[in-house]
């Protein structure tokens, strides 16, 4: 039975209620009879046209025939039907094109125009960067292990061997987490100044031998600049065993350096001081950009500002110190020695692309990073 708009004589709540349910009742049995565009295109203007549409025909039959007190309550029925017949429409129109095309034999999609292109993306050249040298150490062997981002006191300083106020402290700009004053010292919270910490975190887990990488960010309160971020990366490396020399940390060293950059690099270390390596000492790679003459032609190599060195970690062998912190758990000093190192990176992904400012990294502009994919 097809649907005509009826005379409305009793205009209260009730009947207004009942006139537009059998409206949208209707309404819906007719939209489920549709098959094709063709048939939906006659749907929609049976019932929207503005000449004699239903709508409109329920407009002139409903509303202007109203009785003054009933206009109100009728006019906002009327809305909300005309509103619930809009919405329908818009959602179903697209299925209908679509069911139509299909029921045609012609196809909804061809098959054979080119898809849309969803790009997958890439590795950040920092984080390939990170990969690629953590690669290393694990064909070396080498676990990987990670650690919290916000630190203890205790383990970011203390248990390296930074006894309270020692001045060595000062060496890192530390970033402090606000009101942590009512703690003790060791438990105070702070944004982790290198991926130290988590030698110890592993060694209190797993007991010796151990050989370890550990990738991860860290802050200081390094004002951005060309060279320098509140926010950088560091590559820790660790390896406890009985008998670790200095020897294996320059094998292992000199190993992963020749594997990164090329066979052809030599390395050189040079005496440092870290509180929790004893001996300690900065490596240094020749120039993988001039091959150590420190000249490209005619001119000075900027890569390596014409030394024909570039320095690229530091390390050294653990610090008896910093065993007995962990020494219940099979780290006795005088049982295992070990050698430890970190290294930055970002500044290893600014060599290494040719990339003369560090801030492109981190500000996410895609016309840099899609250089890298
Ligand atoms: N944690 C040091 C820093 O951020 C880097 C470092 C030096 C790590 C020597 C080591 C090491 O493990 O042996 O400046």
């Amino acid at each position: 039975m097809t649907y005509t708009v009826p005379k409305l004589k009793d205009f209260s709540a009730n009947a207004l209620r009942k006139a537009t349910d059998d409206a949208r009742f209707a309404f819906k049995d007719e939209d489920r009879e549709v098959s094709s565009e063709a048939e939906w295109k006659l749907f929609r203007d049976r019932w929207l046209a503005r000449k004699n549409g239903i709508l409109t025909q329920i407009n002139e039959m409903w509303l202007k025939a109203a009785p003054k007190e009933a206009k109100r309550e009728v006019g906002q029925r009327v809305n909300e039907l005309k509103q619930f017949i809009d919405g329908e429409f818009a959602r179903n129109h697209d299925w209908v094109v679509a069911a139509d095309k299909l029921a045609s034999g012609l196809q909804p999609v061809d098959i054979t125009l080119p898809g849309i292109q969803r790009p997958i993306g890439a590795e950040h050249p920092i984080i390939k960067t990170m990969n690629d040298m953590v690669a290393v150490f694990r064909n070396l062997g080498y676990s990987v292990e990670e650690g919290p981002v916000i630190e203890t006191d205790y383990y970011n300083f203390e248990s390296l061997n930074f006894p309270p106020n020692h001045p060595a402290r000062d060496m890192q700009d530390t970033l402090f987490i606000a009101n942590q004053e009512s703690k003790p010292l060791r438990e105070r919270l702070l944004l982790r100044t290198h991926t130290s910490p988590v030698q110890i975190r592993t060694m209190e887990k797993m007991k010796p031998p151990l050989r370890i990488v550990i990738p991860g960010k860290v802050h200081r309160n390094d004002p951005p600049d060309a060279s320098h971020s509140p926010m950088f990366h560091q590559i820790e490396g660790l390896a406890v065993d009985t008998n670790i020399t200095f020897g294996d940390l320059k094998g292992t060293l000199d190993h992963a350096m020749k594997a990164f950059f090329g066979s052809s690099v030599k390395t050189s270390f040079r005496p440092s001081f870290f509180p929790f390596t004893e001996p300690s000492a900065e490596m240094l790679v020749s120039c993988f950009i001039c091959g150590g003459s420190g000249l490209r032609g005619s001119q000075g190599c900027r890569t390596c500002k014409l030394s024909g060195w570039i320095e690229i970690l530091g390390c050294g062998m653990v610090d008896p110190n910093v065993f007995e912190f962990v020494k219940h758990n099979g780290y006795d000093p005088r049982k295992v020695s070990g050698f430890a190192f970190g290294m930055g990176p970002d500044r290893i992904a600014l060599l290494k692309y040719g990339v003369d400012d560090l801030q492109l990294f981190f500000q996410n502009d895609v016309r840099f990073l899609r250089q890298f994919a």
